[in-house]
């Protein structure tokens, strides 16, 4: 009883000195991150990030502001059919997390290192190359390398890092802004319906190898 009153005073007194901060801009918690990451996100996304499993994408080293934006274009909003970015396992999960956990979370898999990856397939990997640095101009695609850099390493707040990424999950969120199931990026969206599937499975494949 005591202790609970003692912390509650605690935690006001933590407030109030927020609130009366200078500092309008909220600094990320690194710490606070790890424990949502290490409590609930662990399962799938692993404690640093580096994902096991294929279908899980990998976090760590992702930009901030990126994995924010996901993390919001997860939840449903108050008054609308269904979330920006439509997936039955995220939305769960986002839906529970505050302001400060997706800003916490964030910065602690975007401070984690990538582990480097290889891509397995020779030939997929060589049309992938290709279509990543030229584009598919008969179809309409844009190169991948003029806003995802040449070395897939993206623009922080802009393009997000594609370097390293499991080709299961990249050539499953392309087929997703395909099918607008995935309805966060007009730019993508307009991208991946030029491709077909075995143009995103090549793609995909490359990034995984690229560093
Ligand atoms: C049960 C497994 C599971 C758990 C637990 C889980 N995720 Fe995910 N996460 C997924 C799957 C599957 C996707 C891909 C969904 C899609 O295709 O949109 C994903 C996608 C994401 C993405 C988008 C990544 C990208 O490259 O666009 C972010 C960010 C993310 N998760 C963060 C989290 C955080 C933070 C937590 C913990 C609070 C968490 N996830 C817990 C399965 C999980
Ligand atoms: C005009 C700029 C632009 C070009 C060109 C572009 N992208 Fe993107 N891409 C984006 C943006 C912006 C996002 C982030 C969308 C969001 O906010 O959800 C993105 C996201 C992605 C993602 C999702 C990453 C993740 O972790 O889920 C993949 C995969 C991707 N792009 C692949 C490609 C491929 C492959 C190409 C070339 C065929 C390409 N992009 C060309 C702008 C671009």
């Amino acid at each position: 009883m005591m202790h609970a009153l003692v912390f509650a005073i605690a935690a006001l007194a933590t407030g109030v000195l927020q609130a009366a901060g200078p500092a309008k801009v909220a600094v990320a918690d690194l710490a606070k991150g790890q424990a949502v990451a290490s409590a609930v996100c662990v399962a799938c996304h692993a404690a640093d990030g580096n994902s096991a499993i294929s279908i899980y994408p990998i976090l760590a080293g992702q930009h901030a502001a990126y994995l924010a934006k996901q993390l919001h274009n997860y939840q449903v909003k108050p008054g609308a059919a269904g979330a920006e970015r439509a997936n039955a396992i995220m939305a769960g999960f986002a839906a529970t997390l505050s302001e400060d956990d997706i800003r916490n979370v964030a910065a602690f898999y975007a401070a984690q290192a990538i582990k480097p990856a290889y891509a397995k397939d020779k030939a997929l990997t060589e049309k992938g190359q290709r279509i990543y640095r030229a584009g598919i101009p008969a179809q309409g695609v844009p190169a991948c390398a003029g806003c995802h850099g040449p070395n897939g390493s993206g623009i922080p707040s802009q393009y997000p890092r594609l370097s390293g990424q499991h080709a299961d999950y990249a050539a499953a969120t392309l087929a997703a802004f395909k099918s607008g199931e995935r309805a966060n990026s007009g730019q993508m969206m307009t991208i991946a319906k030029g491709m077909n599937d075995g143009d995103m499975k090549a793609v995909a494949e490359y990034l995984a190898g690229l560093r």
